[in-house]
């Protein structure tokens, strides 16, 4: 009798151990904008895989793509109310939260990802991850996407080809400015309605790297992309600092180290699912790709570049000098 009490014992505290364990996984809500098969969805994904692999009962991920949850004109707010715990929204859309991080969105400062790279791993970069603490929001990485090109239904070779035509921007008045200067309306349009707003003609153009160009498919409703890559479109993977400093301190050092072997990844890939979704795009023959000219691309340059001046005092000075310096 004894033994069978004790086993009962043990069974029923087994028991509650089980539901108590079940009951009581962290849960991290990752909610985004683009689709699972570009480099942003991927990272969600891999992140979610590895802190569930690693912290098995203690940690639930639930990724949620294609705003889904929340749109980009919610999901700042959402993050700051603790409905979603972790989101990772482009570089163009902290201009309410950090000056500074305004500097991504010059147009042509970037030679290329590797300069991006540099950059962002520097100290400047590093810096603009813990800007926002006093906001309540923590800086985890960056994550690539790429560079930008961009589309019309015309073509786009020279910057006066842009003239008069209504491009959907980002929420960034770094971009409205890049348009304005070629003599473009640019229209603010969160990322959602940018096909619709394409197909209906409520904007004529865009600017974003392949994989969301396909994976929107944009280019079923454009007829011209132009290899620009006069911009960069990248993110920063940001959580709330209050929910984050309250983990428990093995969960929050576990998920940092995940969060650091994720950003590798996703930045080792990115260009690659880019490439692969031109390649479909091209497949897809619907849109011309057009490549420019040495000249034209500098005639683009030479008309936005007068862009940074209005935004240097904002972003400062040296940040933008170190920026530059990344090229090499
Ligand atoms: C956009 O709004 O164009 C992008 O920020 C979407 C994204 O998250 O890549």
């Amino acid at each position: 009798l004894k033994t069978t009490a004790k086993a009962l014992v043990c069974a029923v505290s087994i028991g509650l151990a089980g539901i108590a364990h079940a009951a009581d996984p962290i849960v991290i809500k990752f909610s985004h904008v683009v689709a699972e098969h570009t480099p942003k969805g991927q990272g969600a994904l891999l992140f979610k895989k590895l802190a569930e692999e690693r912290l098995p009962g203690e940690v639930k991920v639930e990724v949620y793509p294609n705003s889904s949850l929340f749109g980009d004109g919610k999901e700042m707010e959402a993050l700051l109310m603790g409905d979603v715990q972790i989101i990772a929204p482009s570089l163009a859309k902290f201009e309410h939260y950090s000056k500074g991080i305004q500097i991504f969105d010059l147009p042509f400062l970037f030679d290329d990802m590797a300069a991006v790279d540099r950059f962002q791993k520097g100290p400047v970069g590093q810096e603009l991850l813990s800007s926002m603490e006093d906001k309540g929001i923590t800086g985890l990485g960056y994550w690539h996407n790429g560079l930008k090109q961009l589309s019309a239904n015309k073509k786009l070779l020279e910057p006066k080809d842009a003239r008069g035509l209504k491009f959907r921007v980002q929420a960034s008045a770094v971009l409205e400015e890049q348009f304005k200067a070629v003599r473009a309306n640019p229209r603010k349009m969160s990322f959602a309605e940018v096909y619709q707003g394409l197909q209906t003609g409520v904007v004529n153009g865009a600017e974003n790297p392949y994989s969301n160009i396909y994976s929107q498919k944009m280019h079923e409703v454009q007829k011209y992309i132009t290899e620009s890559n006069h911009g960069l479109l990248d993110y920063m993977v940001i959580t709330n600092t209050k929910f984050w400093n309250e983990l428990p301190k093995h969960v929050s050092k576990e998920l940092r180290a995940i969060m650091d072997e994720v950003t590798v990844e996703v930045n080792k890939h990115a260009h690659e699912l880019n490439m692969r979704d031109k390649q479909s795009i091209i497949d897809a023959g619907k849109t011309e790709i057009l490549y420019l000219t040495k000249e034209q691309r500098e005639k683009w340059r030479e008309v936005m570049r007068p862009v940074w001046k209005k935004f240097e005092a904002e972003i400062g000075a040296e940040r933008i000098k170190a920026a530059e310096a990344a090229n090499q």
